[in-house]
């Protein structure tokens, strides 16, 4: 783990890996995050990004207005560092 996501408005954080996406990261620290397809279709994954950068690399399940809005797909972004969420509820 070499980056950290906190998660706005709750107190907790997890660790991020260079080589999985912020949602398997999010499993792997027993954050449950909403998701579907994990695959960038659905859209049920989407999330704002508050700060810090990621690789999103995606199948079309977020649109363009969303995107220049800040939100990301949890499933298929990768952290380039640390990064601050939050989480639709
Ligand atoms: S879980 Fe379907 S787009 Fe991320």
């Amino acid at each position: 783990m070499i980056w950290q996501c906190k998660i706005r408005h709750y107190s907790s954080a997890f660790g991020l890996s260079e080589h999985d996406s912020i949602l398997t990261s999010a499993h792997l620290a027993g954050e449950k995050l909403k998701y579907g397809c994990a695959a960038g279709h659905c859209g049920l994954c989407k999330l704002r990004l508050c700060s810090g950068q990621v690789d999103m690399r995606h199948s079309g399940g977020i649109s363009r207005a969303d995107i220049t809005a800040g939100y990301i797909l949890a499933c298929c972004s990768r952290p380039l560092t640390d990064i601050e969420i939050e989480l639709d509820e």
